[in-house]
């Protein structure tokens, strides 16, 4: 069966594009169903139900991530912000200004749909590599012309 939660007529969207859909809302309804077990898990009285939701709730967990690290693979700009912000300690606010400080100041990113600014002085790729990759809307094929391998 096909999705229905396209928004654009399927017939004008690539199979790069399909599948990114399939991976975003397979992710969305695993962080919903984390969402579920742990209300319920929460809510129940009986101990023995409490374990099972419980581990239910860290099994969709561990599918969440996996969803997550295809789509990391399968899109250079999934793949620089989670480079950017995941694992990593302290202020989660402040990766943002120090990666915008690499690059010279002039990086924007996707969220706020601004071009994306050149490399870093010190010549790290950081966000502003972005700039390089390009969306290809005609073939849907996401592309790059810089190495985020050395990121
Ligand atoms: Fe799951």
């Amino acid at each position: 069966m096909a999705s229905t939660t396209y928004h654009e007529a399927s017939e004008l969207l690539s199979e790069k594009s399909k599948d990114l859909h399939r991976a975003i809302v397979s992710l969305m309804e695993e962080l919903e169903a984390i969402d579920w077990y742990q209300q319920r898990a929460e809510a129940t009285q009986d101990l023995a139900l409490r374990a099972v939701l419980e581990h239910n709730r860290d099994e969709e967990t561990e599918h969440a991530m996996m969803v997550l690290e295809w789509l990391r693979r399968a899109s250079p700009v999934f793949d620089a912000h989670i480079r950017t912000y995941l694992l990593k300690e302290g202020s989660i606010t402040r990766l943002e200004s120090a990666e915008k400080g690499r690059a010279g100041g002039a990086v924007t990113g996707p969220s706020n749909h601004e071009p994306l600014a050149a490399g870093g002085p010190d010549g790290s790729l950081g966000l502003g590599s972005l700039q390089a990759i390009a969306f290809e809307s005609s073939t849907g094929n996401l592309s790059s012309t810089s190495n985020l391998e050395n990121t």
